[in-house]
């Protein structure tokens, strides 16, 4: 039997799990590695599949469902969904159908916008994100269930996804952009922005720099990265014994598992972008069906 299908119980030496439609979901990669260094991640990027964010409900819970079982399989001890657009639309399909604990990004993000905008006579927050998010309306919900006095707005911002990749982080076309996507925005004068994709943590100074330094941005990797380390304390799964390992340890070294669907190289050299670094493990895989094959090699 391949390693990668043996059927464990996890424990707090095992791996978190990470998935994303591609390459962006490193920046939630990111938070997580900074806040938990004791912790090994296993990553996979769909990008045979990307983008999420102008697909169906459908097609992107189908998809979701394929990465977890992915990641399921290899031995993970919690998944966490990177993809806001995956957790938008596919979280209660994912958490049927996998037996870890599941985080997404959406609840955490909204959580903290609230946190940081209570004390606001009328609190307004704003949501950045791509269309299927928007059209999920989920961030408003979940800041609605937390704060119901709140005003939320919410605007797509797409380009900002190729930008990104680019690292157009400070040209003058990122800015135009910024600011024909961020006009309405600035003019609804929020207290937080949630940069609720992926990508817009790369383009941050751009966006403080267009909203004003009077509105707060909120990192939904990093919010995600505070409930993940507080659930696998509760959990009895935080991993509190330093990893052995002979170097310091930095981001994407061989502890750290990267898998993607298509242009390993590609998501390497957009990685190093992001990350300062490329990936010292990194594997094309197919995720079609993996819980077809798991089943085969069981019985
Ligand atoms: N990862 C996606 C998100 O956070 C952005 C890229 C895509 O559209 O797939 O929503």
């Amino acid at each position: 039997m391949s390693k990668s299908f043996e059927i464990s119980a996890p424990d707090a030496q095992s791996p978190i799990g990470i998935f994303d439609s591609g390459v962006g979901g490193l920046t939630v990669y990111r938070a997580l590695h900074n806040r938990l260094p004791n912790e090994r991640f296993v990553y996979l990027g769909d990008t045979a599949r990307v983008p999420y964010g102008t697909k169906s409900l459908a097609t992107v819970e189908r998809y979701a469902i394929e990465n977890s079982q992915f990641l399921a399989s290899r031995g993970i001890k919690l998944l966490v969904v990177a993809c806001n657009t995956a957790s938008a639309l596919a979280l209660p399909k994912i958490r049927a159908q996998i037996g870890i604990d599941v985080v997404g990004v959406i609840g955490p993000g909204a959580r903290k916008a609230v946190e940081v905008t209570r004390r606001a006579a009328n609190p307004r927050i704003a949501v950045i994100a791509t269309e299927a998010t928007v059209a999920s309306n989920a961030y408003a919900d979940s800041i609605m269930r937390a704060a119901k006095k709140t005003e939320v707005m919410q605007t797509a911002c797409p380009l900002f996804v190729p930008l990104a990749e680019e690292n157009w982080t400070h040209e003058p076309e990122t800015r135009s952009i910024a600011e024909k996507y961020l006009n309405k925005i600035i003019e609804f004068a929020p207290n937080a922005l949630v940069l609720g994709c992926t990508h817009y943590p790369i383009l941050r100074d751009v966006i403080q720099q267009t909203v004003g330094k009077g509105v707060t941005l909120i990192d939904s990797g990093e919010a995600t990265a505070e409930e993940v380390e507080k659930l696998l304390q509760k959990k009895g799964l935080f991993n509190a014994e330093t990893l052995s390992y002979s170097h310091e340890r930095s981001l994407c070294d061989d502890l750290d598992h990267f898998f993607v669907t298509d242009a390993a190289d590609r998501f390497a050299r957009v990685a190093e972008r992001f990350l300062g670094a490329q990936p010292s493990k990194l594997e094309a895989v197919e995720v079609f069906g993996v819980d077809k094959l798991e089943k085969q090699k069981r019985f």
